[in-house]
């Protein structure tokens, strides 16, 4: 692995973050009812996106998806099995109890994503595709609900109205 590799994954990482970091700050001018600048942060978090993907591109990172399913599954093994096990008994030992919610309810939401895609990858295996489901995302939790909202979040127990369509 070259230096330029480690360049582009930095940059990937970097750039992934600057987006959701300007949609967060968006939101946020948009509650202090600055909508002028809200849109400046999307639009620059749109430019973000467009140079993560060109480096997830330029990595070789996009393949098939037959590969892409088993990337996505081994990224939510990996967070499931290691990552927030550990994440949350180290947020326990110094009593962060704001980042051991949020990491616990992004573990349950991992099985469930790592359980959906592997379902997907055995149905392309088959020649298949998924059905063209709706999916709502719990905006606490990210819980996925298929074809319709559930009356709250099984996991963090959201009422359906603030589910948002995907
Ligand atoms: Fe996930
Ligand atoms: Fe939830």
């Amino acid at each position: 692995m070259n230096e330029t590799t480690e360049n582009l994954k930095a940059a990937f990482a970097g750039e992934s973050q600057a987006n959701r970091k300007y949609l967060a700050f968006a939101k946020k001018a948009e509650s202090e009812g600055k909508l002028g600048i809200a849109r400046l942060f999307r639009a620059a978090a749109d430019g973000e996106t467009v140079h993560a993907l060109r480096h997830l591109q330029a990595l070789g990172d996009v393949r098939s998806t037959a590969e892409n399913l088993e990337a996505a599954v081994s990224g939510e093994t990996y967070e499931i099995d290691k990552m927030y096990p550990a994440f949350i008994t180290q947020a326990q030992e110094e009593k962060e109890g704001g980042a051991e919610g949020s990491f616990k309810n992004a573990l349950n939401v991992e099985r469930i994503h790592q359980k959906l895609f592997r379902e997907a990858l055995e149905k392309l295996e088959a020649g298949e595709d998924l059905f063209e489901l709706e999916y709502y995302i719990c905006p606490i939790c990210g819980f996925p609900a298929i074809s319709e909202a559930p009356e709250f979040c099984p996991i963090c127990h959201t009422p359906k109205d603030k589910f948002q369509k995907s």
